[in-house]
């Protein structure tokens, strides 16, 4: 399927999914904490966005995958499954992705945390990792390329000695979860498909502390680094207006 763009009815739509989905975030903030699991978080997430929020955990049953969410901590770059075993411990870090659909439509978004105190090194990768979501984010306007997009996000991530995770990227979004483009985090300037007014993607930066190759477990969803180094992630979902963009996930901490 090509890339679609946006109806304003759509757009109305979109602005609700994206919303919720940041409000399962700011509300799972209070729960992550040393001693939980991820098991939990999952059952709290899900029962906010089906009973609270009435909406669809997007990733359940998704190409079978088997939670409302994922959860991946430390060396997990995307795609963990939560588990009863897996209790969080002091000094973790571990990104928790949502995506909601309301009203037939998705809204993807995913932030880092640090349980309890942070280890060495660690807040700096999720700081440095969030910045580069936000260089890509300041460049989304009509006419911006997606190659722009990659390459500030690269060039970012490597100045700090850092690598850029290939083998998983952003998406379209709308009614279906994953769409046309693919949002590569890594790429040249001037290269790529052009950005148009209607547009909405995401952008998901992965980010790893060693190299950037890829694992991926016996489970057939977690993804590791292959070095077992820590890797972090955040994600937005955008619209492209008229004269930029509109990060339709936006956190209240946030001030876009
Ligand atoms: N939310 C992820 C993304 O950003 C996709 C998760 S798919 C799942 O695209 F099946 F693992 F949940
Ligand atoms: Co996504
Ligand atoms: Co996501």
């Amino acid at each position: 399927m090509q890339v679609t763009i946006k109806t304003p009815e759509e757009i109305e739509k979109m602005r609700v999914a994206g919303r919720l989905a940041a409000d399962v975030l700011e509300m799972l903030d209070e729960h992550v904490k040393p001693g939980i699991t991820t098991e939990e978080l999952d059952r709290i997430a899900h029962d906010y966005i089906v009973n609270t929020q009435q909406a669809v955990p997007a990733p359940l049953n998704y190409k079978g995958f088997p939670k409302s969410i994922c959860t991946s901590v430390n060396h997990v770059i995307c795609h963990g499954i939560p588990s009863e075993k897996k209790v969080l411990k002091d000094g973790d870090i571990i990104n928790i992705d949502v995506t909601v659909i309301k009203d037939s439509y998705h809204g993807d978004t995913s932030k880092m945390w640090i349980v309890g105190k942070p280890k060495p090194g660690s807040e700096r990768l999720i700081q440095i990792t969030q910045e580069c979501l936000y260089k890509g984010i300041e460049l989304v306007k009509p006419g911006t390329r997606l190659g722009d997009i990659g390459h500030v996000i690269q060039q970012h991530a490597e100045k700090h000695r850092y690598s850029v995770v290939r083998d998983y990227c952003g998406h379209g979004i709308g009614k279906v979860f994953h769409e046309e483009p693919q949002v590569m985090h890594y790429g040249k300037p001037d290269t790529g498909m052009e950005l148009k007014e209607g547009m909405t993607f995401t952008i998901e930066p992965m980010i790893n502390q060693g190299k950037y190759q890829t694992k991926l477990m016996a489970d057939g969803w977690t993804v590791v680094t292959k070095d077992h180094k820590l890797s972090a992630q955040w994600e937005h979902t955008l619209l492209v207006t008229a004269d930029g963009c509109e990060v339709l996930t936006r956190r209240s901490e946030e001030s876009f």
